[in-house]
């Protein structure tokens, strides 16, 4: 046994990952293996709570995972699994849909809005985020990596594990959200006033994490900037196409601000878009050799998962009998 905390989160197999992805979540995932106990749930039976194409969404669970494992997530210091491979998640997730009352899901922020964006909302939709609760509270974890946007569901399934232990027993360990300072939240290249995103049509909007170094080249270029021509950090609203452009350069290439500002000192917008673009590149280069390298071999990717799967199985096994005990289950021998 050891005493590291536990963590986990999750990530939807839905959309391209992009350099948001990456410098925002993955890779703080990544630096903290050898001080967390870490687990990661690629999250599919969240992703079909919309609409999803088959035969897309395998395509794009396959991607993920090799997408994460050539981030560097690693399977010998971290579990990572397919969320649908623990059928424990989805059984739960029932258990805990008993005590948790319709209005506290009806008040969620992302329901509201993904809700308004469908024709027809599922059950699933509105109770995503107990299964959230589930996966979380399932591996007793301590501490929950993510964005500002999950903030409300790790509160949730706070309120949701306090409700179970108090008309039950004592059953769950209240997870606390942990949220990256601020940093790291890389905006739209084409409109820095927004947050580079996943759902997004437009062309020249962010950086996918495959993206050959040509249409990299090409976003940058056309990224919006500003009228004058200081190549400064800047909390300036005006400037915030440079700032964004500095942040993505900054979290490349790991140098100062002023080491930076120093470096573009007399340069032009021009000059800052080659560098940052090559920066990018450079930085890519390495996942994506791992990722090209991994894809080749899906059979192996496969094997991971399976292992990360029992690994998984085997730790929210005694959890999800705890829980039945204290409902009122019979527990069967076998
Ligand atoms: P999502 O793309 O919403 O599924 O988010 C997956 C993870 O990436 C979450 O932990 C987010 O907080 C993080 N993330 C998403 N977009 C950005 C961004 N533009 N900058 C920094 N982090 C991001
Ligand atoms: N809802 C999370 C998101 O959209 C994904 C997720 C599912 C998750 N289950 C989780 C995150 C458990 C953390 C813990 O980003």
């Amino acid at each position: 046994m050891n005493d590291k905390k536990i963590v986990f989160s999750g990530i939807q197999p839905s959309g391209n990952l992009h350099i948001g992805n990456y410098l925002g979540a993955i890779q703080r995932w990544v630096d903290n293996q050898d001080a967390y106990d870490s687990i990661f749930c690629i999250v599919d039976l969240h992703a079909i709570t919309v609409p999803q194409d088959a035969e897309e969404l395998r395509t794009q669970t396959r991607k993920l995972a090799g997408l994460l494992l050539a981030c560097g997530i690693d399977p010998d210091r971290s579990v990572l699994f397919i969320q649908s491979h623990v059928t424990a998640h989805a059984e739960l997730a029932w258990i805990l849909n008993c005590v948790t009352p319709v209005n506290w899901l009806e008040r969620m922020t992302q329901y509201k809005q993904k809700a308004a964006k469908q024709k027809s909302v599922s059950t699933g939709l509105l109770d995503y985020p107990v299964l959230q609760a589930a996966d979380i509270l399932l591996y007793d974890a301590d501490l929950v990596p993510v964005g500002e946007d999950q903030r409300q569901h790790v509160e949730l399934t706070r309120d949701i594990a306090r409700r179970f232990n108090h008309l039950h027993s004592e059953t769950f360990v209240l997870p606390e959200a942990l949220i990256a300072k601020a940093g790291a939240r890389i905006m739209g290249l084409d409109n820095p006033t927004s947050k580079m995103s996943k759902s997004t049509d437009t062309r020249y909007h962010g950086i996918g994490l495959l993206d050959d170094p040509d249409d990299i080249r090409a976003t940058v270029r056309r990224a919006v900037t500003d009228s004058g021509r200081d190549i400064v950090f800047s909390a300036d609203p005006e400037k915030a196409g440079v700032n964004n452009l500095l942040t993505i350069y900054q979290v490349f290439t790991g140098q100062s601000s002023q080491e930076i500002e120093d470096h573009f000192a007399g340069k032009g917008y021009g000059d800052l878009k080659t560098e940052v673009a090559e920066a990018a590149i450079e930085g890519l280069r390495p996942i994506q050799q791992r990722y090209n390298k991994l894809a080749e071999d899906p059979a192996t990717i496969d094997k991971l998962l399976e292992a990360g799967a029992e690994e998984a199985r085997r730790r929210s096994t005694p959890t999800l009998k705890r829980v039945k005990e204290h409902v009122g289950f019979i527990i069967p021998d076998s």
